[in-house]
């Protein structure tokens, strides 16, 4: 009764058995049968086998926990090597216990691990770079977007140039720093009609990444290619995104070629209590 977000249980008398109100509000979390310590609870979201008892002593205590956060590094140098399917299933069924708002579990993925399509989606996405470099450094169209954006943004743009630049450089040189030659990418989508879009899909691709790392493997989000996705919908037509779905995060996953022996310690938190 006190765990169920939506209040849909309700108990007026503390003897008798709970009941449910307002069913069309649940949204199938599981709580309520997660926390019954009789196992007592049926739930029509969940058919038979699909709830399962934790195994507490599995469970990574704080220190197991830190440790592996300090070991989470982007990694950005990949063995000539693929990736296993079978891993890539691992990983996705990792992402896919992440939470999400109001548990609508939303976000769906586009693997890509065939070379000629990873380059393809290195192609579209250094072209977009090229074509935003020379658009801001057009004078009608930089006052167009001070207008339409205002003056922060339009800074913060003419900020990244130099950095557009160099990657649309390297691209030119055949050098890819927008996958870095990573063999699959995750590239994660969600319609519009759904609440915090990218917060689901960036937490289902930390979860992603954090599994990755515990299967030996390692990547980087894809901020490049997700900023491309967001404004030309070229590669997002190319992965064949369904329509009304939009990329909302991607990861490139690999295996090492490089092994990280030391971890430094961040900016310090900070915090204002009130
Ligand atoms: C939203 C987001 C986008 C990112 N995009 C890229 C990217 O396009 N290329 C890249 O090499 N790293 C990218 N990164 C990785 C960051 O550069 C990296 O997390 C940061 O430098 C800290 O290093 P660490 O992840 O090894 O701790 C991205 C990270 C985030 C959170």
């Amino acid at each position: 009764v006190t765990t169920c977000p939506e209040n849909i249980l309700v108990q007026p008398d503390a003897e008798a058995p709970p009941e449910a109100d307002h069913e069309a509000l649940c949204v199938t979390c599981g709580h309520c049968a997660a926390v019954c310590p009789e196992g007592a609870l049926q739930h029509q979201g969940f058919p038979e086998g699909s709830i399962q008892p934790l195994q507490a002593e599995l469970v990574p205590t704080s220190e197991q926990v830190i440790e592996m956060l300090r070991a989470r590094r982007s990694l950005r140098v990949f063995k000539d090597k693929p990736v296993d399917r079978a891993l890539v299933q691992q990983i996705l069924e990792a992402a896919a216990l992440a939470p999400s708002a109001h548990n609508m579990q939303s976000t769906e993925f586009v693997a890509v691990d065939d070379p000629a399509a990873l380059a393809k989606v290195t192609d579209l996405t250094a072209q977009y770079f090229a074509k935003t470099a020379r658009q801001l450094r057009n004078p009608a169209v930089k006052a167009l977007f001070r207008l339409a954006y205002g003056r922060p943004l339009l800074d913060g743009a003419l900020h990244m140039l130099a950095d557009f630049d160099m990657v649309v450089e390297a691209h030119k040189n055949g050098r890819d720093l927008f996958l870095r030659g990573a063999p699959c990418i995750l590239v994660a989508h969600a319609p519009d009609s759904v609440p915090y879009p990218e917060a689901n899909a960036t937490l289902a691709l930390h979860n992603a990444t954090l599994m990755a790392q515990a299967l030996g493997l390692g990547g980087f989000l894809l901020g490049y290619v997700i900023g491309a996705c967001e404004r030309d919908a070229r590669i997002p037509r190319f992965l064949g995104l369904p329509k009304r779905r939009r990329v909302r995060s991607a990861l490139a996953l690999g295996h090492p070629a490089v092994t990280f022996q030391r971890w430094m310690r961040r900016r310090p938190p900070q915090v204002r209590w009130l």
